[in-house]
């Protein structure tokens, strides 16, 4: 005698559930996962529920289809080469959609293109959207991700389901975030921010396909509609156009959110230093993307007696708590980092955290099933044979890169051996100094400091770099990106200036901000100072300031700089102490002319006055002396 167990196949609409229960999903979530079936009409719906097995599964598939090499030097270590036209961010396709234009840009100069994000009228959008979504996902599997950016049950932290054809996105998304069942308990009644992602490759597929790698290089878009807490991003597999919980939602929705609650998001590390005498401090630091976060915040200290520890490398969520001290949370779950330049001089708490699970997308393999890119010479057998990221035949010495510039290393956070044991704090940690930077080849001294909070937000508002491969920009033009986030902003700019002006209230410590420069160039290019561990030297500066230390600093039109032999040089050599801080006199003249003109084509009417006047006040300092 045997019982007859019914199997019931769940489907939504006509299309069938691979994976998952959909009858328990929380009923918001149901409406959405009906509209995105509706929608892209995948083959199957695949409901994720975090866990290792799930994990194994994936990555089978993706070595079968050949997406994904098994690195075997490591364990559970992943090469893959995406489409070569697939592997960076696309600014210039990347757009917030509001009702309002100038609720997501402000009002520019006329015929001038705003750069402090893109905006696109509802219904522009939606002409572009219907010619790219519906049936974008025929042939293939819809995975549905629950997440939560920020340790599960924070109250500083946020849910987000993301809908992907693609299962290289949903692998990172498992590194990157919180992928968990637990999300739909925590989630409930409330609101999510609802994040649609297609490869845009639907089969029978249309484009040769290169590396097993289907996108749709000539389509992408990547839209952002923070009214409704959403995003629709389409074509490109790249991290920063695919991982939606990163810089879509942490980043450009999360700006707003954070606008509308009274807490700031912001393209920060962060991280905590213990001095010899014991005494912890945490900062934030933000520099545009691959200027020195991720190295920043795992640095290796080369003065005796320091300890660093990591909370984040990229994101930072803060918020002032009721006793007036900022709090930050990183709600990330992974670094996904710069891989070239990454070794065990430069950075070995990096190169520590991914010895397994990890994903490395576009760096070259060598031929003892390692993963190499520039700047891993010496870690490597010498002549040993390595394929280049394009899968050529490639050995050291060779002409060309065997990295791609702005390839990646995507692994777990709670892999590095200096994570802090309160990067999962549910309250955050204290945080006492802001740190602005980015890459100044020239005039920018190593560090100085703001004299007040709204001096500091007038330098954040004039942070500039050199353009970096992290997006589609050629060459090395030194470009403005305001406190990090040109690339990132989800609203007005101006607005988000007058938002961190309004932060300050006599019940509040504010931070101390200050600006560094690790990217000084002497006469001949070589960069003045040595960075990475001997970061360490102007980190402690800046704490003995955030003390109050008033014998180390001087007055300057930028704001107080160093006293000369107050920053600890010991052991290091030559140093150009006058070249590496000085500040000369036409450069600084230009240069603060440059950025208020720019503000005033950029920002114009929507930049507070008061950092027109800190801008003018700087000018003037200048053209007195
Ligand atoms: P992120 O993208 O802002 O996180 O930047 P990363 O920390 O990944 O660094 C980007 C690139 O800058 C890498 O190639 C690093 O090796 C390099 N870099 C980072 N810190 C320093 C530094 O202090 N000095 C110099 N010269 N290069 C650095
Ligand atoms: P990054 O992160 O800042 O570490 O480069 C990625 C990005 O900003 O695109
Ligand atoms: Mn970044
Ligand atoms: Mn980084």
């Amino acid at each position: 005698v045997y019982e007859v167990h019914e199997i019931v196949v769940q489907k939504v609409g006509h299309v069938p559930l691979a994976k998952g229960d959909f009858t328990h999903l929380p009923k918001k979530v149901k409406i959405f996962l009906a509209h995105c079936v509706q929608l892209c009409k995948p083959r199957g719906i695949y409901i994720c529920d975090g866990s290792a097995e799930e994990a194994d599964e994936i990555i089978h598939k993706l070595l079968e289809r050949g997406t994904l090499t098994r690195l075997t030097k490591y364990k559970n270590n992943y090469l893959c080469r995406t489409d070569p036209d697939d592997v960076a961010r696309v600014e210039s396709k990347t757009f917030i959609t509001t009702a309002n234009k100038y609720d997501s840009v402000p009002h520019v100069r006329e015929g001038v293109k705003s750069a402090l994000g893109c905006w696109m009228s509802p219904e522009d959008m939606k002409v572009e959207l219907d010619h790219r979504f519906p049936g974008c996902m025929s042939g293939r599997m819809m995975y549905v991700i629950p997440f939560c950016m920020g340790p599960l049950g924070s109250p500083l932290s946020k849910i987000g389901v993301q809908v992907t054809d693609s299962n290289y996105v949903l692998l990172c998304m498992r590194v990157m975030t919180r992928v968990s069942p637990k999300v739909w308990e925590l989630l409930g009644d409330d609101d999510f921010v609802k994040c649609i992602h297609s490869m845009g490759c639907p089969r029978p597929v249309q484009r040769r396909v290169k590396n097993h790698w289907p996108c749709n290089p000539e389509k992408v878009i990547i839209a952002h509609f923070p009214e409704e807490r959403k995003i629709k991003s389409f074509g490109s597999g790249y991290g920063g156009n695919s991982l939606l919980g990163k810089k879509c939602f942490a980043l450009r929705i999360a700006s707003v959110i954070a606008r509308d609650e009274g807490w700031m998001a912001e393209h920060m590390l962060i991280m905590s230093i213990t001095t010899p005498k014991g005494k912890e401090y945490f900062v934030s630091a933000a520099f545009p993307s691959a200027c020195g976060k991720t190295n920043l915040a795992m640095l290796n200290p080369s003065l005796p007696g320091f300890r660093i520890q990591c909370v984040g490398d990229d994101i930072a969520w803060m918020k002032f708590d009721e006793k007036g001290v900022l709090h930050g949370i990183n709600p990330e779950a992974g670094f996904f980092g710069v891989a070239p330049g990454t070794n065990m001089k430069t950075n070995p708490n990096a190169v520590l955290s991914f010895q397994e699970n990890s994903i490395f997308t576009n760096v070259g393999e060598t031929a003892d099933g390692g993963y190499f890119w520039e700047g891993l010479e010496d870690e490597v057998p010498p002549g040993i044979g390595i394929t280049t990221w394009l899968g050529q035949p490639w050995h050291i010495g060779c002409p060309g890169k065997a990295a791609h510039p702005n390839s990646r290393f995507t692994c777990p956070a709670s892999q590095c051996p200096i994570i802090h044991p309160k990067w999962e704090d549910p309250k955050g940690v204290p945080i006492s100094a802001i740190i602005f930077g980015g890459r100044r080849p020239t005039g920018v001294p190593l560090v100085f400091e703001a004299k007040s909070w709204a001096h500091g937000v007038m330098i954040g508002a004039c942070v500039k770099s050199e353009a970096t491969a992290a997006a589609e920009f050629q060459g090395k033009t030194i470009m403005h990106d305001p406190m990090a986030m040109r690339p990132f902003m989800g609203y007005n700019f101006g607005h988000y200036l007058q938002h961190w002006l309004d932060l300050e209230k006599p019940d509040r410590k504010m931070p101390k901000i200050f600006h560094v420069n690790w990217f000084r160039l002497d006469n001949n290019g070589r960069f003045l100072w040595p960075g990475f561990g001997d970061n360490i030297r102007v980190l402690d500066w800046i704490l003995r300031r955030v003390d109050g230390d008033a014998s180390i600093a001087v007055d300057s039109p930028v704001g107080w700089i160093p006293k000369k032999g107050s920053i600890d040089l010991s052991g290091l050599g030559s140093i150009n102490e006058d070249e590496l801080f000085s500040l000369p006199h036409d450069y600084w003249l230009e240069d603060s002319r440059e950025s208020r003109s720019f503000l005033k084509s950029q920002v114009g009417p929507d930049c507070p006055p008061i950092i027109y006047r800190l801008l003018e006040d700087q000018e003037a300092a200048f053209v007195k002396q």
